[in-house]
């Protein structure tokens, strides 16, 4: 493991072992979690590289060990599309974890893609209130994020007006056509987290994996602006992302 600014990076041989790795973590946060408050709060992620993170987790080497009446499911971002839509993130989880598991519906928190974003924004942030209680900024127990080769993380692009928001949770995401607007977590919500988890897998990562770990300019992408404010922050990544860091051993 490598301790930096950036946070704490383990480097995998491939993706299998990275997302072992991801399910063994979401394993120990979540007992750890749940025995201490008896509810592990986490926030998943869309994109192709959390996949067979959440196929793991449904297996049943993983699905057996997990105390999932404890387990409630938020998500950092979603399309505005219905939770049918092969672009749907809930469509992902639901798909290769959620159907899969004892997970009581109750603690399904998902985006509801299929209503104009605003008003979703709105309705997502309400639950999460709901769900915390109290003013404060919420803090989930695990937010599992990925990084887009522009530096983007959840639905959060560069240069875009979510970024700046500092007081909503939630905020829509309105996207030039033909691109699907989106709703996402908002930046203090991200950092407020215990423990933000980054996936990053393939070589096509690489420019911006190295810019977001070693670059001098981190904090003018999206993902380099995720910094825990009391929380830890770890990224998985795998040999072929890693390829151009200097510091990857
Ligand atoms: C989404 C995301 C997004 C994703 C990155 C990386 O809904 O698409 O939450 O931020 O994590 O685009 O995606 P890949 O895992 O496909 O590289």
């Amino acid at each position: 493991m490598i301790p930096g600014a950036a946070g704490q990076i383990r480097v995998f041989h491939d993706l299998e072992a990275l997302s072992r790795a991801a399910a063994d973590l979401f394993f120990t946060l979540s007992h750890m979690a749940i025995a201490a408050r008896k509810k592990f709060t986490v926030a998943l992620s869309g994109g192709s590289t959390p996949a067979r993170l959440y196929s793991l987790l449904g297996s049943d080497e993983y699905c057996e060990k997990i105390t999932w009446q404890g387990v409630h499911v938020f998500w950092t971002d979603e399309r505005a599309v219905p939770k049918e839509h092969p672009e749907s993130n809930y469509r992902l989880a639901d798909t290769s974890l959620l159907s899969k598991v004892p997970l009581p519906a109750g603690n399904i928190h998902r985006i509801r893609g299929e209503e104009e974003p605003r008003s979703a924004a709105q309705r997502y942030e309400e639950e999460i209130r709901q769900f915390f209680g109290g003013t404060q900024v919420p803090v989930f127990d695990l937010v599992i994020l990925g990084a887009g080769e522009d530096g983007h993380t959840a639905s959060l692009f560069p240069g875009s007006a979510p970024l700046n928001e500092r007081v909503r949770l939630a905020a829509p995401v309105l996207m030039d056509r033909p691109k699907i607007d989106r709703v996402t977590l908002t930046l203090p919500v991200l950092n407020h987290a215990a423990h933000i988890l980054f996936l990053v897998s393939g070589r096509k990562k690489g420019d911006i994996l190295r810019e977001l770990l070693e670059g001098e300019h981190r904090d003018t992408y999206p993902a380099g602006l995720v910094q825990p404010v009391n929380g830890s922050l770890e990224w998985l990544v795998d040999k072929d992302a890693a390829a151009l860091l200097r510091n990857a051993g």
